[in-house]
């Protein structure tokens, strides 16, 4: 039977917002929430039972242990930005916390995939796949894929075309040091830079602006949580269909010696392939910058 149980762990915006995402997409058979709140749990499981005119998926409140047996992890538990406050700076706070969340979950499924959304969500997916004891390729992290998210909506937007439609990915930190590997984006098979319209755009300002939407967001109302809640229920939905898709997703890169976002085949058994699409030398120095900054972090661990 294909793996549908998926234990949500930390219940609050992000963590609800997925399970919310989720249930819409009727293709978990259970959703396990977990917290050190009791009380959110117990709100969010209430409120979350009411998706019932929708979804056939049971919701239910969970212990840490019964996380570890589920068939996908999802990890949202942990401190967030404050206005202006870089993801990096939350990763002393947010390590104690991983490290509580995977001691507490111990025996894991040996099988299961943990799916880490917590930032600095690159530091922490490393993180985890040491202190999970799973296998590498079943431990990564949304990464870059609501960044790439936002850029294929900007691009939507410029050419009148679906998100869907347009092939382009954000790279290498889900932070500061991210970047647009404009060379490798195409819509219909044609360039993106071939197009008059993106042509006439600041790529580097919108490679900022995308890099900076979400202190936009959360200058604005507090936090985000939507566009991550959608992206990971996505990602969930395809490991539990097998579907064998590539998203831009924070996994280990050998050449790099660290977690980043590179485009990554996906299913039910993990990563599957990471490809490593044709980077131009800025891109590449770029990518290179990143992993550097990541290392450093990592090294204090
Ligand atoms: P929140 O404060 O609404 O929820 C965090 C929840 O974690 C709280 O309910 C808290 O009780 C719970 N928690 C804390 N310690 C815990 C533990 N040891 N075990 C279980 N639960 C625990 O914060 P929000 O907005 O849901 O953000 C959660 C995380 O997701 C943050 O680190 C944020 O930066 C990150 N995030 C990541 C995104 C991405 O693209 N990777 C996008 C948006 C947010
Ligand atoms: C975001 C932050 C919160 O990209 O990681 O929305």
């Amino acid at each position: 039977m294909a793996p549908s149980k998926v234990a949500i762990v930390g219940a609050g915006a992000v963590g609800a917002s997925i399970a919310y995402a989720l249930m819409l997409k009727d293709v978990a058979s259970e959703i396990l929430i977990v917290d050190v709140v009791q009380d959110i749990v117990t709100g969010q499981v209430l409120d979350l039972s009411d998706v019932a005119c929708v979804s056939s998926t049971k919701v239910k409140a969970a212990t840490s242990k019964e996380a570890g047996q589920a068939d996908i992890i999802v990890v949202t538990a942990g401190a967030k930005q404050k206005d202006g406050e870089p993801r990096t700076d939350l990763i002393g706070r947010n390590y104690k916390i991983l490290e509580s969340v995977i001691g507490g979950m111990q025996p894991i499924k040996p099988e299961a995939i943990m799916l880490l959304v917590s930032n600095p969500v690159d530091i922490l997916t490393q993180i985890a796949q040491k202190l999970s004891g799973l296998p590498q390729k079943q431990v990564f992290g949304s990464g870059t894929y609501l960044d790439s998210t936002r850029l294929r909506a900007l691009i939507s937007d410029v050419l009148n075309v679906n998100a869907n439609s347009v092939h382009a990915y954000v790279l290498g930190e889900h932070g500061d040091s991210q970047f647009v590997a404009w060379g490798a984006a195409s819509v219909a098979g044609k360039p993106l830079l071939d197009f008059p319209e993106i042509q006439k755009l600041d790529r580097k300002q919108v490679q900022n602006n995308i890099a900076g939407k979400a202190l936009d967001i959360i200058k604005l109302k507090g936090a985000t949580y939507y566009g991550i809640g959608a992206c990971a229920a996505d990602l969930c939905e395809s490991i539990i269909l097998n579907k064998h898709q590539l998203r831009p997703l924070s996994v280990f890169v050998p050449r790099l010696g660290c977690c980043l976002s590179m485009p990554a085949k996906f299913g039910y058994n993990g990563i599957e392939e990471i490809y490593e699409i044709p980077l131009n030398q800025d891109e590449e120095q770029q990518l290179q910058a990143s992993a550097t900054s990541m290392k450093s972090i990592l090294s204090k661990f």
